[in-house]
């Protein structure tokens, strides 16, 4: 009879440390080197499943958009809210100026996630069609896009220079949901954090920083 008992208490303090486990998920385990604070969710034993990261089995942290292409994350703030992610390579490729993302139209976010697209973000674009030119972009011969070739393409991305480019700051104006790229438009970018245009353009800190609004 003691034993039953005993059994039974052990049986349900086990269901009880599972049950209060299950609602009160903590933080996930470490990608790699990086820490994935809560509520970021690399699986669903940990985090907040509307705070989705991948952890690949590089041990790379990565970030998703709605269209399911992967952006590495490279720093996250906790306290800010704030995770920059790696704004997408050019295609090594002679005849083509097109970021990565090229398929998927760039960057866009899911609006039904708790994410968006920070407004310290200065967009540069590539290869970008006249139609720009009556857009409230800045695409004249001194625009960031032009420091950004002179130093950054350097012997490379040919297919990508003396075209028109633009800048702009990705402010409250602006959707904070995408950074778009398509024929027609502009067809390659990279994003600078909090730029600082005096400084070189190999000192900028190249990334997309996104905010995200706490779990309540
Ligand atoms: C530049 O953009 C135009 C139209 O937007 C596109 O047709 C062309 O293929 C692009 N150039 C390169 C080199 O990718
Ligand atoms: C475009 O950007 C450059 C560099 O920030 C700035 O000096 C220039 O005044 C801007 N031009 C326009 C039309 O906003
Ligand atoms: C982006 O998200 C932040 C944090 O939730 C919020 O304060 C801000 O208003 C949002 N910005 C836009 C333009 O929706």
């Amino acid at each position: 009879m003691a034993l039953k008992s005993f059994v039974f208490m052990v049986v349900s303090l086990v269901i009880t440390i599972k049950t209060f486990h299950v609602s009160t998920l903590g933080a996930c385990p470490k990608c790699g080197n990086m820490e994935v604070p809560y509520p970021f969710s690399t699986d669903d034993t940990c985090g907040d499943s509307r705070y989705k990261l991948y952890c690949n089995n590089n041990g790379v942290l990565e970030f998703q958009s709605a269209e399911g292409f992967s952006y590495k994350v490279l720093s996250i703030d906790l306290a800010a809210q704030k995770l920059i992610i790696k704004p997408p390579d050019l295609v090594q490729d002679d005849d083509m100026c097109r970021t990565t993302d090229f398929s998927s139209e760039g960057l866009r976010l899911d609006e039904n996630l708790p994410f968006n697209v920070s407004t310290r973000n200065t967009v540069i674009l590539l290869n970008c069609s006249d139609n720009l030119l009556r857009s409230p972009l800045n695409c004249s011969s001194n625009s960031l896009c032009r420091v950004f070739e002179g130093k950054m393409l350097e012997g490379r991305n040919n297919a990508c220079k003396s075209r028109l480019c633009c800048h702009y700051l990705k402010d409250s104006h602006m959707t904070s949901y995408m950074i778009r790229v398509r024929v027609g438009g502009c067809t390659a970018y990279t994003s600078v954090v909090d730029i600082q245009p005096q400084d070189p353009a190999d000192k900028w800190n190249y990334g997309i920083e996104l905010q995200w609004m706490p779990p309540n």
